[in-house]
């Protein structure tokens, strides 16, 4: 069973997630019946449009205000919810002084989103060296980069760098296509993770039970559990037990295309 959802825009009025505390309930309501306990706040953060220091006290009046609503609901005491960052890559985070501030509360985790547009420059080194400081990598929503998909071999780099990979609970369980391409990188261990990337119940509810049904179908319980023990793994501040990725041998790319 899976119980941590690394990825959600649930907090209220910061961004294009929920846009109010009622919205950010009927998420929690959903998470809550589908057996998730744990969960990063990963609202959106861009470096070219906001200071950290500014990020951290809107998002610490919006974490205020919903926990608020949470005392005075039934879904008291049920969640651990860490405030946390879907950080926009750009090459500027290496030299940013409050770089703690965007990592998932409790843990030195990053959780950083690309362009979809082109591939990240410099992203072998920058993340290298955000390792080198103490900060663990984690790679949002990998299946939606068509750059990435073209060539998945970018996904094998970073990952044999020490880089963690998470994928959308909704592209596991509403696209065939797309979890087929998740399902090889799987199996070659390049996939660490769910998250909701829950918006709203319009534009992206939480699928986490829809999607552990899919893998728990196709690739067993065993799996499922993986996910879980990184996920878990990663907000106990622990170096997750993932498994080494699979070497490529001939021809290995042009399957995982297919
Ligand atoms: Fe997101």
């Amino acid at each position: 069973m899976i119980t941590v959802d690394l990825h959600s825009h649930i907090l209220p009025w910061m961004d294009d997630g929920a846009s109010d505390s009622d919205v950010s309930m009927t998420l929690l309501h959903k998470e809550a019946s589908d057996g998730i306990r744990q969960i990063a706040l990963t609202s959106h953060f861009n470096p070219i449009d906001e200071k950290v220091s500014e990020f951290r006290i809107r998002r610490a009046v919006s974490f205020r205000q919903l926990n608020k609503v949470i005392e005075n609901s039934d879904l008291k005491g049920l969640f651990d919810l860490r405030p946390a960052a879907e950080i926009r890559y750009n090459a500027s985070l290496l030299e940013m002084e409050d770089l703690d501030d965007l990592c998932i509360a409790g843990t030195k985790v990053l959780l950083i989103e690309f362009s979809t547009q082109h591939y990240p420059e410099f992203v072998q080194d920058i993340f290298y060296r955000l390792q080198a400081k103490g900060y663990t990598i984690l790679m949002a929503h990998v299946e939606r980069f068509p750059w990435l998909r073209e060539k998945p071999e970018i996904l094998y780099d970073l990952v044999c760098g020490g880089a963690y990979a998470q994928v959308n609970a909704e592209s596991v369980c509403k696209s065939k296509q797309t979890y087929s391409f998740i399902r090889k990188m799987m199996d070659c261990g390049l996939i660490h993770c769910l998250g909701t990337d829950t918006h709203n119940m319009e534009k992206r509810p939480p699928y986490m039970k829809e999607a552990e049904h899919v893998i728990a179908k196709n690739q067993g319980e065993d799996t499922v559990a993986y996910i879980n023990e990184i996920g878990q793994s990663l907000l106990a501040g622990k170096m997750p037990n993932a498994y080494i990725p699979s070497k490529p041998k001939k021809g290995f790319w042009d399957f995982l295309k297919k």
